[in-house]
């Protein structure tokens, strides 16, 4: 049943955001200790690294004087050089010509009026030299110059930094990315995040220097009780004051591996079923239909060999122990050798499925790791 004050509790669980400002200028106060070494923030997907950097970060870069430039690196694995350039040039043109405004031609005064005041010509922005093509070169003029036009340091947030490790031209890139930042540290400073401890940590001793050399790895810290809270509050306020403990809901939390949007999603169903045990809230959850099919979904996408590894590490198997291996045998036209296993477990790491924990592999999402250990 659908009322409208469940709508209203609805959106209300969705207003609920959580702003680090202190953690953020934390950071920004370490770049400024070591200038031309990057931060490299590392935590699981989903948990608010992006979130962070758009919101948190990038105000409090703000606030400091600083010109915060943001690139999505797993979204162009293909070109992770460009995909910065690309976010250099657009911060230089909102420059010139700040989003919001009518457009360059409006700003830009008229220069020369023809004798008889027939021809008009719009000045033109003043040109610089032609920005370099090589990408490396491209990089480095486009940090300098936006640097001098803002007139302060540039914040360069690297999201997802670890896809710079995935690269035919990897090592080169980083070769790049650390002569820069190591020759510009008057006019960048760089916050690189990663998803994956593994790759982040292959990237930054990938470089021919030890990491602790190049960035500074950092632990990123998951949203604490505040989160919590304020969802337990819009709860009562909902249900006449009836809510979930506080304490069940930290169980819950961790759980699910401290995801926020999916925390909040669960707890969106305990309030319209006006459940306050969030065991039984998950459950509810997990049992969803749209879940369900979510998971389906992303299964049918890999194929019955990647699919069975899959179900052996979320059952707690060793993926290259003998009993994954009998099943793989089970499939039928399968030989599972090792090197297969291997470049399975490669490839469902790429995908962002399995990461490495402690010490071994697991599923980066729990809850599918359940639905999975249950469906064995
Ligand atoms: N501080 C926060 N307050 C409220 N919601 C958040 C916060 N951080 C993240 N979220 C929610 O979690 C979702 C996933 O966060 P995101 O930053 O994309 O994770 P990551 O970059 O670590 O994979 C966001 O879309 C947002 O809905
Ligand atoms: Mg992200």
């Amino acid at each position: 049943m659908v009322t409208a004050a469940h709508n209203a509790s609805m959106s209300s669980f969705d207003a609920i955001d959580i702003h680090r400002p202190d953690l953020a200028r934390s950071y920004l106060a370490l770049l400024a200790s070591q200038p031309g070494r990057p931060l490299a923030l590392f935590a699981p997907r989903r948990v608010g690294k992006t979130w962070f950097l758009d919101h948190d970060l990038a105000a409090a870069g703000r606030e400091a004087g600083l010109l915060p430039v943001y690139a999505d690196l797993w979204l162009n694995r293909s070109a992770p050089l460009e995909a910065i350039n690309h976010a250099l040039e657009e911060a230089l043109d909102d420059l010139a010509v700040p989003p919001g405004t009518v457009g360059r031609l409006a700003r830009t005064p008229v220069r020369k009026i023809g004798a008889l005041g027939a021809s008009v010509d719009l000045g033109e922005p003043p040109r610089r030299r032609n920005l370099p093509d090589d990408p490396a070169l491209r990089f480095d003029a486009l940090a300098v110059r936006l640097a001098l036009e803002h007139g302060g340091r540039v914040l360069l947030m690297l999201d997802e930094a670890q896809s710079l490790g995935e690269q035919a031209r990897g090592a080169d890139l980083l070769a790049t990315l650390r002569a820069v930042l190591h020759k510009r540290q008057d006019q960048v400073e760089a916050v690189l995040t990663g998803s994956s401890q593994e790759g982040l940590a292959r990237i930054l001793s990938a470089v021919g220097t030890p990491m602790y050399q190049f960035a500074q790895l950092l632990t990123f810290p998951v949203l604490g009780d505040e989160f919590l809270v304020r969802l337990t509050d819009r709860f009562a306020e909902v249900h006449q004051g009836r809510a979930p403990r506080l304490d069940d809901l930290r169980g819950l939390f961790a759980r699910i591996g401290c995801k926020p949007a999916l925390m909040r999603d669960i707890v969106k169903v305990m309030s319209a079923e006006g459940e306050t045990d969030p065991q039984a809230g998950l459950a509810h959850f997990m049992a969803d239909s749209r879940q369900v099919a979510g998971w389906q979904a992303l299964l049918n996408s890999l194929d019955a060999f990647e699919r069975c590894v899959l179900t052996a590490v979320a059952q707690g198997l060793p993926p290259l122990g003998k009993e994954t291996r009998a099943r793989l045998a089970a499939l039928p036209g399968v030989s599972p050798s090792l090197a297969k296993v291997r470049t399975a477990l490669e490839r469902l790491k790429r995908a962002g499925l399995l990461t490495r924990s402690g010490h071994g592999l697991a599923l980066e999402d729990e809850l599918l790791a359940t639905y999975l250990g249950a469906t064995r």
